[in-house]
């Protein structure tokens, strides 16, 4: 964990953002995979993490703003539990290492927010994402399951974007040290590329160097022969030759701050003539977008940037036609890159994502488009200093996306179906990077995972 001072200042900060009442966060629990005893691995709640530091289950956290007081619930472990889980400090010691003074059992919390309710003190909390934090909230608060949600504080849920938003410098070296698990995985499976193995030995091999440098991955891997289809997590297929492989991967670090990578590379080694195309129009999207980076400039300017140049590349290989910038402006690109360009990272991949994409992304000078595509960008709004942003363009061929719009004869003025169809079983290319908001520009977080068309082809495997 950081040094107490990092979680007291965050949690002043809180007080002064949210002026009164009580701002509670409820820890994770255990979670069982078949039966109790059998837990998934363990993660902590993102905003616990970031304003209570504490990496262990069954805990609450709450911040008394008038009093000026912060407080941890939880209760000492049992013999029974050490007999079988092992020794833990005491509750007061752990509260002590991240500048908790104040600690008391669990049973104890009911009473002390019944007290605050009747004194008429707001009760501040994040929208829940577990059931079991949705059902506890329930009972603590006497609001209907159904209604938690609803009733979470806007003003707590501003007030912990606004400061998990900005990285602080330690923040940053923990993104450093993902980064680090990344590039050794990324080198690893582009090594082992090879026709002939299957999709999960690569996934397995990533996942091992990731457990084996203390780390865990940031989220489930995606590593495919069909990048087509975006959110990809079956790992079946054997490697083809002439195919190519998308892989969306990433570490996070033994504090739980998460890297984001996607890299491409073409089965046996070589790109073919028509993957070099679309590859090098994805990469330049993507360094154009990077190069764009800097405080001020609204996230959606910056998606747009690689929107056109996406557009632009698409026109000179035949598929789209007539005025790219008016096919753009249309949303006609949205048939070959349906996402947006990117997202915050941070304790999460998406980072803050649970809290609402709108507060994340979005504020009262950017709303959300309703267009297919630009929909789901999920940041818009400007950028600032120590913002840590991911950069993604891609190209993919979704077969299911081209007949219905074939169908519905729509944009037939900008797309040449015909050349399209030409495409249909390409499948995907995705580029994707973590960049730094610094003070005057941007910075490419991490070593640099191989990614011009020589440098990918020198680091895969041959056929
Ligand atoms: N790894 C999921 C994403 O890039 O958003
Ligand atoms: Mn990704
Ligand atoms: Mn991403």
């Amino acid at each position: 964990m950081f040094n107490e001072k990092i979680y007291r200042q965050r949690r002043e900060r809180l007080r002064e953002q949210i002026k009164s009442g009580i701002a509670l966060f409820i820890g994770n629990e255990e979670s069982p995979m078949n039966y109790h005893s059998n837990p998934y691995h363990f993660r902590q709640d993102s905003s616990f993490l970031y304003f209570f530091g504490l990496d262990s289950s069954s805990l609450v956290g709450i911040v008394a703003v008038d009093e000026g007081k912060d407080l941890i619930f939880g209760d000492d472990i049992s013999v029974e539990d050490i007999i079988w889980m092992g020794e833990m400090p005491s509750l007061k010691e752990r509260a002590l290492q991240v500048g908790v003074n104040h600690t008391a059992p669990l049973k104890d919390l009911r009473d002390v927010l019944k007290k605050a309710l009747k004194g008429g003190k707001k009760i501040h909390y994040c929208p829940p994402y577990r059931p079991e934090t949705v059902l506890k909230i329930s009972q603590l608060l006497g609001i209907h399951p159904e209604m938690v949600k609803d009733y979470s504080s806007e003003e707590l849920i501003k007030a912990v974007v606004e400061q998990r938003s900005v990285k602080i410098p330690e923040e940053i070296e923990e993104m450093e040290k993902a980064h680090e698990v990344t590039y050794e995985m990324y080198l690893a499976a582009m090594k082992m590329a090879k026709p002939g193995r299957y999709e999960r030995e690569l996934a397995g091999q990533m996942e091992g160097i990731c457990q084996a440098a203390g780390c865990y991955l940031a989220f489930p891997t995606i590593l495919t022969i069909n990048g087509q289809i975006l959110h990809n997590h079956y790992h079946g297929n054997k490697l083809q030759e002439g195919r190519l492989l998308v892989v969306d991967s990433g570490a996070e670090s033994s504090m739980h701050y998460a890297s984001d990578i996607t890299r491409t590379f073409p089965i046996g080694g070589k790109f073919t003539k028509k993957q070099k195309d679309i590859y090098s129009i994805v990469l330049s999207a993507q360094e154009a977008a990077i190069r764009a980076i800097k405080p001020g400039i609204p996230y959606k300017d910056v998606h747009l940037i690689a929107v056109r140049i996406i557009t632009q590349g698409l026109k000179d290989l035949g598929l789209i036609k007539g005025n790219p910038e008016d096919a753009a402006r249309a949303g006609a690109h949205a048939l070959f890159f349906p996402h947006g360009l990117g997202h915050m990272i941070g304790l999460d991949v998406h980072d803050m994502e649970n809290l609402g994409e709108d507060y994340v992304g979005y504020n009262h000078t950017v709303k959300r488009s309703e267009q297919f595509g630009l929909a789901y960008l999920r940041l818009a709004k400007k950028l600032q200093p120590y913002y840590v942003v991911t950069v993604e363009p891609g190209i993919y061929f979704i077969p299911a996306l081209i007949d219905k719009w074939i169908a519905e004869k729509k944009f037939q003025e900008f797309i040449d179906y015909d050349r399209v169809n030409q495409y249909r079983d390409f499948g995907g290319v995705r580029i994707e990077d973590d960049v730094l908001v610094t003070e005057t520009g941007y910075k490419i977080l991490g070593k640099s995972i191989p990614k011009a068309i020589s440098d990918v082809e020198d680091s895969t495997a041959k056929a």
